[in-house]
């Protein structure tokens, strides 16, 4: 267990689908084309939103590894649904621990979705290394960046921001979080090793029909402030009540932001398929 559900998971898929940055994906698309059939990893799948999403944009052959340490949310990821040009391998991994041994082997482009936030800045450097080394372009989709909107606002809204930004921040299995700041961070790593990197906003847009998601995620906020300490539970329960209720008003709107960047080699592999590890370099 991750501590994702699947539930949660598949109530976030069409808004992580509606903010999807186009722009960002066609270049990560553009990046792969003439390739076919491609290898394709997702680190951190969950239950396949990320193959779901753009299995069905690529033209070619492809072959994906879906990668998560949630069996169960591998599982479902692994019974996608998919065209019979998409072959999925799902391999249990604690990326934490064994990145290198996602990314070996025949691999053309690594892909993630809110995945990023959990990471912390030595492993970024790693995912960063390990794909330099094998010039794969880096796709990495709905990062947390700090920026939650209320409308209407509320007086606590301050207060319980700054305290889930700090939670964010906390170890989330890979060592003290980036959070907000993975987006910016996984920029800047990238473009020391010599990519050219893109990056555009995906925010979530919610509004007062929402209802359900707004909770969720008024309650995930509330449940990371009480972690966190600060503010006091009673102001915490405070807010959480006055927030449900504009929700329940349906008169609640909020927006949730996230960035999309897409991070290509100066220099990009052609894989040869000839040999069993096609990580050997030739060039393009
Ligand atoms: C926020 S969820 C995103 C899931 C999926 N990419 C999506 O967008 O629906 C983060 C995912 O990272 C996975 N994850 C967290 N820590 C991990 C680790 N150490 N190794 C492998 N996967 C991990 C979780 O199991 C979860 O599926």
């Amino acid at each position: 267990m991750s501590g994702f559900s699947a539930d949660w998971l598949t109530l976030r898929e069409p808004y992580d689908t509606a903010a999807c940055n186009a722009a960002i994906r066609d270049a990560a698309i553009a990046a792969i084309a003439g390739l076919d059939p491609v290898a394709i990893v997702d680190l951190g799948c969950g239950t396949g939103s990320g193959l779901r999403a753009l299995a069905p944009l690529i033209p070619a052959r492809q072959t994906w590894r879906l990668v998560d340490n949630d069996l169960s949310l591998l599982a479902r990821a692994a019974d996608t649904e998919r065209p019979a040009r998409v072959q999925v391998t799902a391999v249990p991994i604690d990326l934490a621990h064994d990145l290198e041994a996602a990314l070996d082997g025949a691999v053309d482009i690594v892909t993630t979705t809110a995945l990023l936030d959990l990471v912390s800045g030595p492993w970024l450097e790693r995912l960063t290394v390990e794909c330099a080394a094998r010039r794969l372009p880096f796709y990495a989709t709905l990062s947390y960046d700090g920026r939650i909107a209320f409308d209407p606002e509320d007086p606590g809204d301050a207060a319980i921001v700054a305290a889930v930004n700090a939670h964010q921040r906390t170890d989330k299995g890979f060592g003290p979080a980036l959070g907000p700041t993975a987006g910016a961070e996984a920029i800047a790593r990238f473009a020391t090793v010599g990519y050219f990197v893109d990056r555009q906003p995906a925010d979530w847009v919610l509004g007062p029909q929402d209802r359900e998601i707004q909770n969720e995620l008024l309650a995930g906020w509330a449940g990371a402030a009480r972690e966190f300490g600060a503010p006091l539970l009673d102001d915490v329960v405070a807010w959480l009540t006055r927030r449900r209720e504009t929700v329940a008003d349906g008169r609640s709107s909020m927006r949730v932001g996230h960035i999309d960047l897409f991070a290509r080699p100066t220099e990009m592999r052609r894989p040869d398929r000839s040999q069993s590890n096609s990580t050997s370099p030739s060039r393009r």
